[in-house]
């Protein structure tokens, strides 16, 4: 097996759990080198991790033994890292949302494509052992023919925990496009593409105040809608309802549900790796399903390991680049449906 060298853009909160994977669970991947604005970050992870090759980002794009770039910086800078990654002839993989447009989002996929190089995004969380089982189960006929669904993310916002809120209140954050793509790609894999949606949106609160240690008492200002409500149609006749909001103090709803024609699955947090399992039938209530299958612990980086080997295999990879950018055009159209009052027509699929 090749290992591929790593070159990480991004040593912030989810660099920890990526970089420890990427070391210890996986057999092809080597972080060969990192790199951050911010030179505080890069001594510490450096330090932490015993990885001595600290480069600026444009050595990072020069330098032959790189073959992908993993960027996980902040969702405004996802973008651009991206690009340049590619037309550097790099392969790259960004943590989510793939871009804030999904105008953005296609130019990735295209640029991607013409150089023959490839690009994916996480989530990755689907790969783990719950959203798989709850594919194969789909797949083997348990709940019949998927007729709708239902998905709640709905919290207060992270500004209690993490260090640095802020880009949760901005273009690229918010609900939606902050835990969106955990569920919306939960939901494409399970269900497939989807073709039309409508939305309605709302921003309850303008101010948010940071109560977590680093920056206690500093206010955000909050330029998103942090209340998304959306309705969407799958290409499979399925139907579906998503809330998505940072408004909310508690709820009891859960996190996705599948109904089909003979029964209904109920999908464990797509923000997880592992999870309970319930599926009904005709004739019975609803029953813990086994789970035997690997993957439960928090495994941040399958993703990537997958994608280096589908470059040495010249396969699509499971995170791919297309589903990615089908989520950010459904991310986008929730909100744009919200403005012109009207049921949008999806243009991407995979
Ligand atoms: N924190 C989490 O629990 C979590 C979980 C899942 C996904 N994510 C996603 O991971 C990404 C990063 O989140 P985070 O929580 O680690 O944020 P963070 O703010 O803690 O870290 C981001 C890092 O990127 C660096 N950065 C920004 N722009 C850069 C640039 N142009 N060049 C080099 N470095 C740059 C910043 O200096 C910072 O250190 C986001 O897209 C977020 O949605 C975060």
């Amino acid at each position: 097996m090749v290992k591929g060298n790593i070159g990480i853009v991004g040593c912030g909160a989810i660099s920890h759990i990526y970089i420890t994977n990427l070391i210890n669970m996986f057999d092809n991947t080597n972080v060969y080198a990192i790199c951050d604005l911010d030179d505080l970050k890069t001594k510490a992870v450096s330090e932490k991790y015993g990885i001595n090759n600290i480069m600026t980002f444009d050595e990072m794009l020069k330098d032959e033994k790189i073959d992908l770039i993993l960027n996980l910086t902040t969702p405004n800078a996802h973008y651009s890292i991206c690009k340049a990654t590619l037309l550097a002839g790099k392969h790259a993989y960004v943590e989510k949302p793939l871009s804030l447009t999904y105008e953005q989002a296609n130019e990735l996929v295209s640029i991607a494509t013409s150089k023959n190089l490839l690009l994916g995004s996480a989530p990755d969380t689907f790969l783990g052992a719950a959203i798989t089982k709850c594919q194969q189960l789909i797949s083997d006929g348990y709940i019949g023919e998927p007729i709708a669904t239902t998905a709640y993310m709905m919290c207060h916002g992270h500004e209690s925990w993490h260090p640095s809120p802020d880009f949760y209140y901005q273009p690229g954050g918010g609900p939606m496009f902050d835990m969106g793509p955990y569920y919306l790609t939960a939901l494409i894999n399970l269900l497939g593409p989807v073709n039309q949606v409508m939305g309605m949106t709302k921003k309850t609160f303008k101010k948010r105040t940071i109560t977590s240690k680093e920056k206690n008492g500093e206010i955000i200002d909050v330029n998103v809608m942090t209340h998304v409500n959306g309705l969407m149609s799958f290409e499979n006749g399925a139907i579906g309802n998503i809330i998505m909001s940072f408004d909310v103090w508690g709820h009891h709803l859960p996190c996705i549900e599948i109904h089909g024609t003979k029964g209904s699955l109920q999908v464990p947090d797509p923000n997880g790796f592992d999870g309970e399992i319930l599926l009904k039938t005709e004739q019975d209530d609803f029953k813990k399903i086994d789970n035997p299958l690997p993957y439960k612990e928090n495994s941040r980086g399958i993703g990537v390991s997958e994608l280096i080997n589908c470059i040495e295999k010249g396969t699509i990879p499971k995170c791919d680049g297309h589903k990615a950018a089908h989520v950010v055009e459904l991310m986008e159209s929730f909100h744009k449906s919200a403005i012109e009052k009207k049921a949008i027509i999806i243009n991407s699929t995979f």
